[in-house]
């Protein structure tokens, strides 16, 4: 008997278990398993009706996305699909936990469909840049209403079983602590009781979409919304045939738009992705059984910018966390932002009151440093000063609990110097959050010099637990994200001097994919900052060269949004950048005074140089062990920077426009405007060389 499919009889009633840990995925064995049992079922006189449900937690997590691509070993999915619909007997599946993709695809194939309360059904293949390919597209708009089925594809969003029974989806819905049994013993008791009172079979292929449509519409709305993906429209097409042509042609065209789909660029990347978010936490030299510490309790020092959403951070996942500042007034500005930032998202119907309430009720403000004797973990978010940090973490040291996590947040400053003003550098790690910390799902954890292994694997346990991606980076002068960030700034300041204008390298990058032009990004962050760091370079490392136009709007005051203009203008309270012709005459006023030509521009090299600039800085940190690989890179930039998913990171992008092609033209950067800017990484020359990847 198959162990990933065992099979029984209860009361006439034939039960497949799919067994296959941790989600029952129909990799190609379950799905043999599965066949096999329904044969069997079928077979014998003695059964009367057949239920499929999943051992564990789950009923399905749906195909096994690493067979994707790869050729598929029989029998397939719809091999399934089609036994189910041939079947003589009621077919039930029992759905509990999750039946999502493939899975929810195999539930639709049986007859009637039962679910716990609160087991989530959905079809999230769009995600990974593909469309449900067993018949999902065809069956789903034939079960539920046509527009429901088409928004449930094309966001890839689950829904509960309650919602499911309103919709049709779910037939019923067991109440399990009101006859406290099982899911399993329920499924027995409905399939004998189809049988009982003769219930139809019921195919979901013979039955007919239903709803009106307007497809142009449709496919014109689907297009805006999801700019850059392929499978959002494929998926309307598919839906549209569910409505127009017979089962098995829909199906048909179905399988075709999924083959095309899954060779896709774009699919490819959203896999990679997929993958890359699962692989951070596994660090060569900590193994995964590494114990850590607990973390019940947390403190937050400095209620700015960054230690207010820290807070809200630890506070959102139930994580008491003392706040301190050194004045009442910074503190109770602090928790101000905080109060107005939850209740923007309550006004918005995202957060209950009372839910707001219990997380206000977890931070606790404090001016005295004392309060946080009993903290597990300490997280630092003050002025980003050395001589500030320094001092203060020498006060920790006298203060924090023995085996506390002593982390920091600065950007830019050495993490090994602040651990090195403790008795115990052991204990200090970085926690670079991304502003606005509540949100942003990055998180860099920097490891130093002399950072315990406990704490790097606590610390990265404690990543996922505030629901963020962490991503561990090596001690080095901007880290992973911002150290790459330099270089992209560095191409988008000299191409001002070239002749392109803001609105025209914003643009590029923007419809290229990026969630914002680089312009856009300076004014959301503040020009003063990024003056800041250019003044320190220019003292630091005087061979790093930038273009001089920055320099200007910065001294103009013009800081950006919170200025209300800098690369852009801005209404009274609004964000929207307004191009700025002032701003274009200063620089063409600009490139007269430098003496520089201008030239056209292209969309193209704006792209490219800029783009390149993140990969080839990307190579050096990955050759000098600063990221432990390629795809930890690309999650920092599809997590923190706006990278489009569908190009999958800077790495992976690298590799699919080929890593030969990537040097070629940076050796043509090299001799262009300020081309002695333009390093290639070793490592790139040396793969591409190879006809190698970054990402293996
Ligand atoms: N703003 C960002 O986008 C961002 C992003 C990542 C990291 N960071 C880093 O986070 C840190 C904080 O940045 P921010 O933007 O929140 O700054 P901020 O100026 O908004 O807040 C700093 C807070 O720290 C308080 N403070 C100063 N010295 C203190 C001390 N000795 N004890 C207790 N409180 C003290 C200040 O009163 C202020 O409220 C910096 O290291 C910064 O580099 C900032």
């Amino acid at each position: 008997m198959s162990e990933v499919a065992p099979y029984a009889v209860r009361d006439g009633v034939a039960v497949i278990t799919l067994n296959n840990p941790p989600v029952n995925g129909l990799g190609n064995a379950l799905r043999a398993g599965i066949l096999q049992g329904l044969q069997r079922a079928e077979a014998d006189p003695q059964v009367k009706a057949a239920v499929l449900i999943g051992a564990g937690k789950a009923f399905s997590g749906g195909a096994d996305i690493r067979e994707f691509g790869k050729p598929r070993e029989k029998p397939d999915l719809p091999d399934v699909n089609d036994y189910q619909d041939a079947m003589q007997k009621p077919l039930v599946a029992a759905i509990s936990g999750f039946a999502l993709g493939g899975g929810l695809e195999l539930a639709l194939a049986c007859h009637y469909r039962i679910a716990t309360p609160k087991a989530q059904l959905g079809l999230p293949e769009v995600k990974l840049g593909i469309l449900p390919g067993s018949g999902g597209t065809q069956r789903l708009p034939r079960i539920i209403p046509v527009a429901k089925a088409v928004q449930m594809m094309t966001s890839g969003n689950p829904i509960t079983s309650e919602e499911a029974l309103q919709l049709g989806l779910v037939d019923e819905i067991v109440q399990l602590s009101e006859m406290s049994g099982s899911l399993l013993d329920a499924a027995v008791v409905y399939a004998r009781k189809l049988v009982a009172e003769r219930q139809p079979l019921r195919r979901i292929r013979d039955m007919r979409a239903k709803g009106e449509v307007d497809f142009k519409k449709l496919r014109d709305e689907v297009a805006r919304a999801s700019r850059g993906y392929p499978a959002p429209l494929e998926i309307v097409a598919c839906v549209e045939a569910a409505l127009t042509k017979p089962f098995d042609e829909g199906r048909k065209f179905e399988r075709e738009r999924f083959a095309h789909l899954v060779q896709t660029t774009e699919s490819a990347a959203l896999r990679h992705a997929f993958f890359a978010e699962r692989q951070t936490t596994k660090i060569p030299d900590v193994p995964e059984d590494t114990p850590t510490r607990t973390v019940k309790k947390a403190a937050v020092i400095g209620a700015g910018t960054m230690g207010g959403g820290i807070a809200m951070s630890f506070a959102n996942v139930g994580i008491p966390v003392t706040i301190t500042d050194t004045t009442r007034e910074a503190l109770e500005r602090g928790l101000q932002r905080i109060r107005q930032n939850y209740a923007g998202t309550v006004q918005k119907g995202r957060l209950k009151q009372e839910e707001m309430d219990r997380r206000m009720a977890l931070i606790k403000p404090s001016t005295d440093l004392g309060e946080l004797r009993d903290a597990d973990i300490v997280v630092e978010a003050v002025f980003e000063r050395m001589d500030v940090k320094q001092e203060l973490f020498r006060k920790l040291d006298e203060i924090a609990k023995p085996g506390a996590i002593l982390a920091t947040n600065t950007s830019t400053l050495d993490v090994n110097k602040i651990a090195d003003a403790t008795r115990r550098p052991q204990d200090v790690v970085g926690t670079h959050f991304f502003s606005p910390a509540n949100v942003m799902r990055l998180l860099e954890v920097v490891r130093g010099a002399k950072t315990a292994k406990d704490v790097l694997a606590t610390t990265m346990k404690l990543g996922k637990t505030l629901k963020k991606v962490p991503v561990v980076s090596g001690v080095c002068d901007g880290f992973i994200g911002n150290r790459m960030l330099e270089k992209y700034v560095q191409q988008s300041l000299f191409l001002l001097d070239e002749g392109a204008t803001p609105q025209q390298i914003d643009g590029a990058l923007a419809r290229w994919g990026m969630a914002m032009g680089p312009f856009t990004m300076y004014d959301m962050a503040g020009n003063d900052i990024g003056w800041e760091i250019r003044k320190r370079r220019a003292r630091e490392r005087p061979d790093f060269v930038y273009g001089k136009f920055a320099d200007r709007i910065a001294e103009k005051g013009w800081y950006g949004q919170k200025s209300g203009r800098g690369w852009y203008r801005y209404e009274p309270g609004s964000r929207t950048p307004i191009p700025d012709r002032e701003l274009d005459d200063m620089l063409a006023q600009y490139r007269r005074e430098m003496g520089y030509q201008t030239r056209p521009i292209t969309d193209e090299e704006i792209v490219e140089r800029c783009i390149y600039a993140l990969a080839n800085e990307g190579a050096h940190i990955l050759e000098e062990g600063i990221a432990l690989r390629a795809s930890d890179i690309d999650m920092v930039y599809l997590t923190g920077y706006g990278f489009p998913p569908y190009r999958g990171g800077p790495m992976f992008y690298a590799d699919t426009v080929g890593l030969d092609k990537v040097l070629a033209a940076i050796e043509r950067f090299q001799k262009g405007y300020q081309g002695s800017q333009w390093k290639p990484a070793p490592l790139l020359v040396r793969l591409a060389k190879e006809g190698k990847r970054f990402n293996p």
